[in-house]
């Protein structure tokens, strides 16, 4: 297994190109199920949850390729759709590895009538079932059975309904409104989801033939229409991935432009980086961070958007880890994400938890360690760590962090980070 090795100490500086979406390309690779014919998908990241996608849609009997090769062709891949030939069905073996490709559930039995998809599970930030999907589904007149581990649904064709979400949910409010998207009639989705990436996801389907308005806000409305025509779609830069970065800037007092990103998708992070001392501004389509020699502790919690996000709750820990004084960071959405914890306090931190809360008593210096990562956030995170710890860092089971990041080891060392991945 991979591991990443950094030796900390080095102020980053420079430029830093940022990566299509992942939370954006998942979705709408998936969407490609809605409509027969060639989809092709700009900017989309190189990373193991996309290929994993890629491998769900041809395992259904899509023909999915690309991201070979160098330059714009390395990040595009197409997707032909014959209905005729799809089976509708995603199986264990891959939902397991990514719970993500849930979202083909929506579009299956919205086009196709029928699905049959395997339970996600838990995994290790969380339990997170997806009984709001299924509220949606039905809501729009699908039959759901589970059995065997699988969610199978059936409906002739869906009608549109109002559904009004118990807890707001990202993938949730994806899925319904994709399966909205070819319904008979009008759906209203209530306090959904406002994520950006769902905002995305509501603009590449209208492209495509939809009619969504209110998509970023709470309340999305969905006229169902007969059908839908494939698309050429550039993915938006990765905001997570974004902010990761400027948070590598500010935790080596350095100086880098993060780009592309769209700052409005990031204010709740930029505000929490200012109020720990960074100077951050809009620059050459992307964000400029110089970190402080020492930063200050601010308190965060995680909310949904426009909050802030859980996705960058580990790596803004690990900034208030050295900071000057105290900060308290409440973790709202999900009931697991604090794994990162025990392995920082390896490094010398001073993190107590109690339930969803992390008390972080800033240190003056934390000491490079052998340290596992838990999660893909909690991966990002220890090497963020590493980066400002006196002497190495070995961080294993790296494999978390391909799932989300696009050669992270090789955008900071092009920086200036001491940093190398080495073959397991
Ligand atoms: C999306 O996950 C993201 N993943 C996550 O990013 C992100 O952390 C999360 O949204 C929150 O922002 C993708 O977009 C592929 P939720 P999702 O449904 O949709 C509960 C990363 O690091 N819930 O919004 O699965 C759930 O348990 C990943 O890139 C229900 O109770 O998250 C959680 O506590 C990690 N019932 C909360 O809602 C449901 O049916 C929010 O989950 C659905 C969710």
């Amino acid at each position: 297994m991979d591991r990443i090795i950094v030796t900390g100490g080095k102020r980053l500086t420079g430029k830093v190109e940022v990566s299509g979406a992942k939370n954006a390309a998942l979705p709408i690779l998936a969407s490609s199920l809605l409509a027969d014919g060639e989809h092709t998908y700009r900017n989309v990241p190189h990373l193991a949850d996309v290929s994993t996608m890629l491998k769900v849609l041809r395992t259904m009997g899509c023909d999915a390729a690309g991201l070979e090769g160098t330059g714009q062709a390395a990040r595009t891949c197409t997707v032909g759709v014959a209905g005729g030939k799809v089976v509708p069905e995603a199986p264990y073996d891959l939902v397991r590895t990514m719970r993500a490709s849930v979202l083909v559930l929506g579009p299956l039995v919205a086009r196709y009538g029928r699905a049959r998809v395997s339970m996600p599970g838990g995994c290790a930030i969380g339990a997170r079932p997806i009984d709001q999907h299924l509220k949606g589904l039905k809501a729009l007149g699908a039959e759901i059975h589970l059995t065997e581990g699988y969610v199978e649904a059936r409906a002739k064709r869906l009608r549109g309904a109002t559904v009004v979400f118990d807890k707001i949910t990202v993938t949730g409010t994806e899925n319904v409104m994709m399966a909205a998207a070819l319904a008979r009639g009008r759906t209203v989705l209530e306090n959904a989801a406002r994520e950006p990436e769902v905002e995305e996801l509501a603009r590449l389907l209208n492209k495509m033939g939809a009619r969504i308005s209110g998509a970023g806000t709470n309340l999305i409305t969905i006229e169902g229409v007969e059908g839908l025509q494939p698309v050429d779609h550039a993915i938006l830069p990765d905001r997570i991935e974004a902010g990761t970065l400027l948070v590598a800037s500010a935790i080596t007092s350095g100086d880098v432009l993060v780009a592309p990103a769209v700052p409005e998708h990031l204010d709740a992070v930029i505000q929490k980086l200012r109020e720990a001392g960074c100077v951050i501004a809009a620059e050459g389509g992307g964000l400029r961070c110089k970190g402080p020699k020492v930063p200050r502790a601010t308190n965060i919690t995680t909310t949904e958007h426009p909050g802030f996000p859980t996705d960058m709750q580990a790596q803004l820990m690990v900034l208030m880890a050295v900071a000057e004084g105290t900060s308290v960071i409440r973790e709202h959405i999900f009931e697991n994400r604090f794994m990162h914890v025990a392995e920082l306090d390896r490094m010398g931190a001073d993190i107590t938890v109690d339930g969803h809360t992390a008390v972080v008593r800033g240190v003056k210096r934390l000491s490079g360690a052998q340290v596992m990562a838990s999660d893909l956030r909690a991966s990002a995170a220890l090497i963020l760590a590493g980066l400002r710890a006196e002497g190495r860092t070995e961080v294993s089971r790296v494999y978390h962090l391909d799932r989300g990041y696009e050669r992270l080891e090789r955008k900071l060392r092009g920086l200036g980070a001491e940093i190398r991945r080495a073959r397991g």
